[in-house]
C-alpha cells in the first residue's frame, strides 16, 4: 500500500500529466485535490490522446477510481464536455466528484476578466477561467457547491442572491455587462442531469481505499511557486499547490501519505506575469521555448523560459517535504553549448539562499549561476 502525492516543483507545466499517467497504470485510485480548469494535461493511451482539465489521469486505465476532490473548483460546462469526451471514447476509469467541491459560475469568469482588466499593467495574467473569484466566494462563505445541484430551488435562491451582488460589482465598479439570471438558470437542469450520477462523498471512497491498503495517487495541479501562501504572491493562483494541500483537498489524513514526488523541469518556465529570477529573454530562452514546445495547454500563451533555479526547487523540497524528484525535459538542453543553473541569489550585494517574500525584492534578484 502506498499513498503518493505528486506536485509540480516550479511554476506548473513540469510534465506532471505524463508522470502521473504512467504511474496511474498501477494505481487503484487517483484524486485531484486542488485547482480547476486552469490546469491541463494530455494523456495518451490505447483509446487515443485526450486533453483533460479536471478529470484525473487515471481515467485511461481499467479498474481505476478517479476522484475530483473537495479542494477543487469546477466549471460545470467544462466538466460536462470532458465527461462526454470520456464516455464517447469509452475510457474505462470510474469517476466521482466531491459534493463539497465548489462551482465556477459564469459570474466568476466575468469577474476574473474584469478584475484583470482593472489591474492594467499589474495584471496577474490569470487563465481567465474564474478560478480566483470562485475561491474568493468559497473563503468568504458565499460559494456554491456541486452538492447544491441536489436541490434546484435552493440552488436558484443562492444564485439569485450572489448574482444580485456580483452584477452590482460588474455594473458599478467595473462598468461592464451584467450576467443574466435566466442565462444561468437555463443551464442548471443540464448540470443536474449530466453531473448527478457522479456526485459522491469522496472522502468515504478514499478512506475505504486506504483501509483496503490500495495504491493511491494524489494528483497536484499547477506548481509550488504558484501557491497562494508560498508562491510569488500576488502572481500566483488562488489555491494551495504545495503538498500539504493534498490532504485537505482530498480528505485523507496527512499521516496516511507515504511519499511526495516532485516533478521539475531541467530548466524553468512560467506562464503569466510575475517575478522570474532566472528568466532568459535572449536567444537561449527562445531556443528553450522552441525545443521544449513551451506553450500553455489552457491558454496557448508562450511560456517564459529560463535556467533551472536551485534556490526555488530547494525551497519547494523543504516546504512540500518532497522525498524524490522526477526531472523532465533534460533532452531539451541537449544542443546548448553551455548549461547554467542558479545556486544562490544576490540582492543589493547580499547573498541569500531563499525566495524573499516581497515582489520588489523578487524583481531585484541577481541569480548566482553555476556553469
Ligand atoms: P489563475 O489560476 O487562472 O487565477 O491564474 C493565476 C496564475 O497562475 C497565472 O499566472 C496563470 O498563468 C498561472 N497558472 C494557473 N494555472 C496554471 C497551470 O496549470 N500551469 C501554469 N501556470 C498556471
Amino acid at each position: 500500500m502506498a499513498i503518493v502525492t505528486i506536485i509540480g516543483g516550479q511554476w506548473g507545466d513540469e510534465g506532471k500529466g505524463k508522470i502521473i499517467d504512467h504511474l496511474a497504470k498501477n494505481a487503484d485510485l487517483v484524486a485531484r485535490y486542488s485547482g480547476g480548469n486552469n490546469a491541463g494535461h494530455t494523456i495518451e493511451n490505447d483509446y487515443g490522446k485526450f486533453a483533460l482539465h479536471l478529470v484525473p489521469c487515471g481515467v485511461g486505465w481499467e479498474g481505476t477510481i478517479n476522484l475530483i476532490g473537495s479542494g477543487t473548483v469546477i466549471d460545470p460546462d467544462v466538466l460536462i464536455d470532458e465527461l462526454e469526451l470520456i464516455s464517447k471514447n469509452s475510457l474505462p476509469g470510474e469517476i466521482f466528484i466531491s459534493e463539497k467541491a465548489h462551482m465556477i459560475m459564469p459570474y466568476h469568469i466575468k469577474l476574473d476578466q474584469a478584475e484583470e482588466n482593472d489591474r492594467g499593467s499589474e495584471a496577474v495574467g490569470t487563465t481567465g477561467r474564474g478560478i480566483g473569484p470562485a475561491y474568493s466566494d468559497k473563503i468568504s462563505r458565499n460559494g456554491i457547491r456541486i452538492g447544491d445541484l441536489k436541490d434546484i430551488d435552493l440552488l436558484q435562491k443562492k444564485i439569485s442572491k450572489n448574482l444580485n451582488f456580483k452584477n452590482k460589482i460588474l455594473r458599478e465598479i467595473y462598468e461592464t455587462e451584467e450576467i443574466s439570471e435566466k442565462e444561468i438558470f437555463e443551464k442548471i437542469d443540464n448540470w443536474q442531469n449530466k453531473l448527478s450520477k457522479y456526485i459522491a462523498n469522496t472522502e468515504q471512497i478514499i478512506h475505504r481505499n486506504i483501509e483496503e491498503k490500495k495504491f493511491i495517487l494524489l494528483e497536484g495541479a499547477q506548481g509550488a511557486l504558484l501557491d497562494i501562501d508560498h508562491g510569488t504572491y500576488p502572481f500566483v493562483t488562488s489555491s494551495n499547490t504545495v503538498a500539504s494541500a493534498a490532504a485537505t483537498g482530498s480528505g485523507c489524513g496527512p499521516n496516511s501519505i507515504n511519499y511526495v514526488l516532485g516533478i521539475t523541469k531541467a530548466y524553468s518556465t512560467r506562464v503569466g506575469e510575475g517575478p522570474f529570477p532566472t528568466e532568459l529573454t535572449d536567444k537561449v530562452g527562445k531556443e528553450l521555448g522552441e525545443r521544449g514546445k513551451e506553450f500553455g495547454t489552457v491558454t496557448s500563451r508562450k511560456r517564459r523560459c529560463g535556467w533551472f533555479d536551485g534556490v526555488l526547487v530547494r525551497q519547494t523540497i523543504k516546504i512540500s517535504g518532497i522525498n524524490g524528484i522526477a526531472l523532465t525535459k533534460l533532452d531539451v538542453l541537449d544542443e546548448l553549448e553551455e548549461i547554467k543553473m542558479c545556486i544562490a541569489y544576490e540582492i543589493k550585494g547580499k547573498k541569500i539562499n531563499y525566495l524573499p517574500a516581497s515582489t520588489d525584492e523578487q524583481l531585484n534578484i541577481k541569480p548566482c549561476l553555476l556553469y
